[in-house]
């Protein structure tokens, strides 16, 4: 198998002086579409930002194209970002500009290109989330729904090998959610980036998914495909499907 192009090794995470998550082993491969899925307040965000390398574990490393997060200097991690998208679950827009010129930062940021290449870009990007009528509207005017399509907006303006997404389909009416699936799986037609794709819900991590991370308890439990996942013997993975998990995410019986 072809080298991981992000690995997490025995990774204990801890915030506020708790541990969020221990022991966690993952890999994810080239152009794959991996969903984590789980409780609320489980650690899927914070599991996202450290794959990210937004948060450092306390044991344990992340590497990303074999380089580990904490070993890279501030240039190269910049450099890496330049490959990389995020959208954020609570978005983090920047409120001082407005819905295109957040579009345009990471293309400030992080590109050469000419202020008419920077406008076409971002307002191409708007285009694939429906914004580009508020294209000039202040962020703090938009609705929720809005914001989280800005956020997957901004995430994509560089056409990331990488794009991290942190439920971009939450809140949003079901059409809405439908729509923004479908944009993400054209997302995956037109860039093929790797997604690592948070979301509480089932069935949207069956139709987006090449695999599902179950996370709880502490822990991250590798469910495999959307059919794998389904047809689980293991009883907490059943739990999950059928409700919320309610018993501890158990670490045998997984078929
Ligand atoms: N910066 C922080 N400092 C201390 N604790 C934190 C911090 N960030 C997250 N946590 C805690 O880590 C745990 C996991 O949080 P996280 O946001 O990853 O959950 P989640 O699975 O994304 O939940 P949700 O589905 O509600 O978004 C929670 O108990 C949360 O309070
Ligand atoms: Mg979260």
């Amino acid at each position: 198998m072809n080298a991981a192009l992000i690995e997490c090794k025995d990774v204990t995470i801890e915030l506020g002086g708790e541990v969020i998550l221990k022991d966690v082993n993952l890999s994810i491969y080239q152009g794959e579409t991996v969903v984590l899925i789980g409780t609320s307040g489980g650690g899927k965000s914070v599991l996202l930002k450290t794959l990210a390398g937004l948060i450092n574990p306390v044991q344990g490393y992340v590497t990303c194209w074999g380089k580990k997060w904490t070993e890279l200097s501030v240039i190269g991690k910049h450099d890496l970002y330049s490959h990389v998208g995020m959208q954020f679950q609570k978005s983090a827009l920047f409120d001082e500009l407005s819905v295109i010129e957040n579009v345009a930062y990471p293309l400030r940021e992080h590109t050469r290109m000419s202020e008419d290449e920077i406008q076409a870009r971002a307002l191409e990007c708007l285009k694939q989330v429906s914004l580009e009528k508020a294209r000039n509207m202040e962020t703090y005017d938009l609705s929720g729904g809005m914001k989280i399509r800005l956020g997957v907006a901004r995430s994509i303006a560089l056409k990331p090998e990488i794009l991290f997404l942190d439920d971009p389909t939450a809140g949003l009416d079901p059409v809405n959610s439908d729509e923004m699936a479908e944009l993400l799986l054209n997302i995956k037609k037109n860039i093929n980036s790797t997604m690592i794709i948070v979301t509480h819900d089932i069935s949207r991590a069956y139709q987006l998914a090449g695999r599902i991370f179950l996370i709880g308890n502490r822990m991250v439990k590798e469910t495999g495909s959307a059919q794998q996942t389904r047809d689980s013997k293991d009883p907490s993975v059943q739990q999950f499907i059928h409700g919320w998990l309610k018993g501890p995410l158990t670490d045998g019986n997984q078929n």
